[in-house]
C-alpha cells in the first residue's frame, strides 16, 4: 500500500542532495550493455567504406572479389541500396541529406560513405571493406577555410543570421576606446568515449534499433521520414550511451544498418571506428571572428560588432552561430552581429557542446578583456558596468540574470581582489604566471515531453520517459525529481529511460534534457498522487497516468532565459618551451536549481576541462591537398587528459527558475562557455601577449614570446 497523506506539503528531500549514479555499478562492472555489445543471435556486421577523394563521382566499385571473401554476405552501394526519402523537413526546418547514404554516385567530401560491406563477423566485414576497390572520377576540391572567402554568405540556422541596430561606424568614431580584433578557432571534434554504434533488426513487422543516441524518439522520427515508415512501427532503445555532446543523432551508420537489415532480413550491427567518426559524426566548424568594441573612457560600451564565419558542407547548411552570444551578453547603442558561412568540400558539421557560445564566447570575452586593459579597468568591473537590463537585441526582460552574483562569489573565492593588473610581471622560477576571467551564458529552455508514472500495489513506482542519459546522470536526476514529486524516498521509484516506446520526449541536447523531462515527470507524478489520494485500490497492473508538457511550455511568457556563469583561471607559461600549464580554475554558475550536486559538478567540471582542451590542445588539421585530416585519431587529435587538469572547482549560487516546476534551467553546456577565454586572458596576463588563435600551442607561444607583438 502507498502511504500518501492527502494535502501533505511537497517535500524536496531528494532534489538538491548528492546521489551516485543509479547505473554506476553496472557501468563500472561491465554489466551495462552498450549498443555495440548487446548480444543477438544471427547477428551480421556491417563495415562502412569511406571515400578516399574529397570531390568527384564514383565510377565503379569492384564488388565481385569482395563478395567472394570469407563470410561476406552483401555489399550495399548506390547501385543496389534501398531508396530513401530526403526531401522531408528536419529539425532545423530544411531537408538534411547528410545521412542519406548510397543514393547517388556523387562524393561531396573525403570520408563520405560509398559502400557498406556486411559479413558474418566484424573482422570479416572490416577485411572485405578495406579490400574493396573504388574507382573515382576526381574533381578539384576546396577545403580551405579562412577569414575572407569570396563565397561566404549570411546564414540563419536556428536564429537570424544578422541583427543590426544603430550606426556602428558613427558609434565607433565617437568612442574614446576601440578594440578591433580577429579571433580564430579550429575545427574541433566531439570524441565521445563510446563510438557511434547501432544494431538494427526487423522483429515481427517492427524495425528495432539498439542504438547509441541522444534521443530515441528523435531517431525514430528521422528513420520514419527517411524510410517512409509509420513511426509506430519503429522502436529505438538506448539504455546506456557513452557520451554524445551533440554528435549522436541520426547518422550514416544507422541508415546503412537499417538498409542492410532490410535487405538481408538479419540483425545488422554497424559500429564506427574512432577514425571514421572524424568524418561521419559531425564536428564543430572552425570559426574566424571579428569583434569591434567601442566604449567611453569609463568602459561603457557604445558600439559592439561581432561577426563570425564558419563552414559547412556542400550537402547541408549547418551554421555555428558564434556571433549570437553577443545578442545576450552586452548592449550598445550600435549593436551589430552576423553569422556567415562558406560551403566547402568537407563533411557536414553539427552541434557540439555549446554550439555558437563556445567559440563565440572565446572571441567576445577575450575582446572584453582587451577593452578592460585599454580602459585601465578591472575586467570584472568592466562587465558589471555593461550589465544590460533587457535583451540587447530582443528587448525582452531577462528571466533572471545572476551574472554579477557569479562574479562576486567567484572573485571572493578565487582571490581576485589581490590581482595586480599588469601583465608579464609575475614569476615562479621559469614560469610566468597570470590570471584571467570571463563570463558564460547559455540559453535555458524546455521542450515538450511526455512521461508516465505508475503506482504499484507494493508501494513502489515506475516512471517511464524516453530520456537519454548520455553520461550526464539524467537517470539519477529524474529519479530524485520523481521521488520528491511522489513524496517517497528514491529507492521506491524506478525510472526507465532510453526507449522510444515510452512516447515523445526532448533529446539530451541544448541543455534542455533534464529540465524538459523533469517537467513531464513532475506533472505525471503529481497527477498520480492526486489519483491515489482519492483512495482507490491499486490493481495488480498498477495505476498509470500520462503527462504531456506541450501546453504548459507553450504558455511560457517570452523572456530572455539563460544560465550564467563566471570563469576564473590561473596559468603558468614557460616562454622557453612554449608550454602553458593551467594551475587552477574556478567556475561559479547561476544555472537554475541543481538537482544532483554530485553529477552536476561533474557536468560543470567536464565543460571547464573541455575549455582547457579547447584553449590549449584541440585542433583537427585538414590537409588541403587531399582534403582529409592529418592524424584523425586520439593520438593526432589532442584532448586534455589527467596531467593537464589542475585544481579545478565548480560551484553555483542559488538560482531557481520560477517558470520551471522544479526550478531547473539546464547545465549541460554552460561549463565550456567562457572557459577558453578565461584561459587566454590568463595567458595574456602572464606574458603580455594576446593569443587570438586557438589552440594556444607551444609553437604559437614561442613565436610570440613575452614582450613581442601580439599573436
Ligand atoms: Mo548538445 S551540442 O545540444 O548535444
Amino acid at each position: 500500500m502507498t502511504t500518501v497523506t492527502p494535502g501533505a506539503p511537497l517535500r524536496t528531500t531528494s532534489v538538491g542532495t548528492a546521489h551516485t549514479r543509479i547505473e554506476g555499478r553496472d557501468k563500472v562492472t561491465g554489466a551495462a550493455r552498450y549498443a555495440g555489445e548487446v548480444p543477438f543471435a544471427d547477428l551480421a556486421y556491417g563495415w562502412l567504406v569511406l571515400s578516399t577523394v574529397a570531390r568527384g563521382r564514383i565510377r565503379a566499385l569492384d564488388t565481385e572479389p569482395v563478395l567472394a571473401m570469407p563470410g561476406v554476405l552483401a555489399v550495399l552501394d548506390h547501385r543496389n541500396a534501398p531508396r530513401v526519402e530526403t526531401g522531408y523537413t528536419g529539425l532545423l526546418g530544411k531537408p538534411d541529406p547528410t545521412c542519406a547514404v548510397f543514393q547517388h554516385d556523387r562524393v561531396p567530401h573525403l570520408g563520405w560513405p560509398v559502400a557498406l560491406v556486411v559479413a558474418e563477423t566484424s573482422e570479416q566485414a572490416r577485411e572485405a571493406a578495406e579490400a574493396l576497390v573504388v574507382h573515382y572520377e576526381q574533381e578539384p576540391h576546396d577545403v580551405g577555410f579562412g577569414g575572407e572567402h569570396p563565397d561566404a554568405y549570411p546564414a540563419d540556422g536556428f536564429m537570424p543570421a544578422v541583427t543590426e541596430k544603430g550606426d556602428l561606424d558613427a558609434a565607433l568614431a565617437s568612442s574614446a576606446v576601440v578594440v578591433d580584433a580577429e579571433y580564430t578557432t579550429p575545427e574541433e571534434h566531439h570524441n565521445p568515449m563510446e563510438p557511434h554504434a547501432t544494431t538494427a533488426r526487423w522483429d515481427g513487422g517492427r524495425l528495432e534499433l539498439i542504438d547509441s543516441n541522444q534521443g530515441a524518439t528523435w531517431v525514430v522520427g528521422e528513420l520514419a521520414n527517411l524510410f517512409s515508415l509509420d513511426p509506430a512501427s519503429i522502436r529505438v532503445r538506448s539504455e546506456h550511451v557513452g557520451g554524445g555532446f551533440g554528435s549522436k543523432g541520426v547518422r550514416a551508420h544507422q541508415v546503412a544498418a537499417v538498409m542492410a537489415t532490410t535487405v538481408l532480413q538479419r540483425p545488422v550491427r554497424v559500429v564506427l571506428t574512432r577514425r571514421q567518426m572524424f568524418s561521419l559524426a559531425g564536428y564543430r566548424s572552425p570559426t574566424s571572428q571579428r569583434v569591434r568594441l567601442g566604449a567611453d573612457a569609463d568602459g561603457r560600451l557604445r558600439a559592439l560588432e561581432h561577426r563570425s564565419l564558419s563552414l559547412s558542407s556542400t550537402v547541408y547548411e549547418f551554421i555555428e552561430p558564434s556571433a549570437a552570444v553577443a545578442r545576450v551578453m552586452y548592449d550598445a547603442e550600435a549593436h551589430h552581429t552576423a553569422n556567415r558561412i562558406v560551403r566547402l568540400d568537407v563533411p557536414t558539421p553539427t552541434w557540439m557542446r555549446a554550439p555558437g557560445e563556445a567559440p563565440g564566447s572565446f572571441a567576445l570575452e577575450a575582446a572584453l578583456d582587451e577593452l578592460a586593459e585599454k580602459c585601465g579597468l578591472d575586467p570584472i568591473e568592466l562587465r558589471l558596468r555593461n550589465e544590460p537590463d533587457k535583451g540587447p537585441v530582443s528587448g525582452l526582460p531577462f528571466a533572471g540574470r545572476n551574472l554579477p552574483a557569479c562574479f562576486r562569489e567567484g572573485a571572493r573565492r578565487f582571490g581576485w581582489a589581490d590581482r595586480d593588473p599588469r601583465p608579464g610581471v609575475r614569476r615562479d622560477g621559469r614560469w610566468l604566471l597570470g590570471t584571467g576571467t570571463a563570463a558564460a551564458s547559455f540559453h535555458a529552455g524546455a521542450a515538450p515531453s511526455t512521461a508516465t508514472a505508475t503506482a504499484h500495489p507494493d508501494g513502489t513506482f515506475t516512471v517511464r520517459i524516453s530520456a537519454a542519459d548520455i553520461g550526464t546522470g539524467a537517470r539519477t536526476a529524474l529519479t530524485l525529481v520523481a521521488a520528491d514529486a511522489l513524496q517517497v524516498p528514491p529507492d521506491r521509484v524506478q525510472v526507465r529511460i532510453g526507449d522510444s516506446d515510452f512516447g515523445p520526449a526532448m533529446i539530451a541536447g541544448g541543455s534542455m534534457g533534464t529540465r524538459s523531462w523533469s517537467w513531464a515527470v513532475q506533472i505525471a507524478a503529481g497527477e498520480l498522487l492526486e489519483r491515489l489520494a482519492l483512495g482507490a485500490d491499486i490493481p495488480p497492473e498498477g495505476i498509470t497516468v500520462r503527462s504531456d508538457t506541450a501546453a504548459a511550455i507553450g504558455a511560457l511568457t517570452p523572456a530572455e532565459r539563460h544560465s550564467f556563469g563566471a570563469q576564473f583561471a590561473e596559468v603558468a607559461v614557460d616562454v622557453a618551451t612554449g608550454e602553458v600549464r593551467v594551475r587552477r580554475m574556478l567556475g561559479i554558475f547561476a544555472a537554475g536549481r541543481i538537482v544532483n550536486p554530485l553529477t552536476a559538478r561533474g557536468q560543470f567540471l567536464g565543460g571547464m576541462i573541455w575549455g582547457i582542451s579547447m584553449a590549449l590542445h584541440e585542433e583537427a588539421v585538414r590537409d588541403r591537398a587531399s582534403g582529409g585530416h592529418v592524424g584523425a585519431d586520439l593520438a593526432g587529435y589532442h584532448v586534455a587528459t589527467h596531467a593537464d587538469v589542475p585544481r579545478i572547482e565548480a560551484d553555483w549560487i542559488d538560482d531557481p527558475d520560477p517558470a520551471d516546476p522544479v526550478g531547473i534551467k539546464g547545465i549541460g553546456e554552460i561549463g565550456i562557455v567562457g572557459a577558453a577565454a578565461a584561459l587566454a586572458n590568463a595567458v595574456w596576463h602572464a606574458t603580455g601577449v594576446r593569443h587570438r588563435s586557438l589552440p594556444i600551442r607551444p609553437d604559437r607561444v614561442l613565436s610570440a614570446p613575452a614582450g613581442a607583438p601580439d599573436a
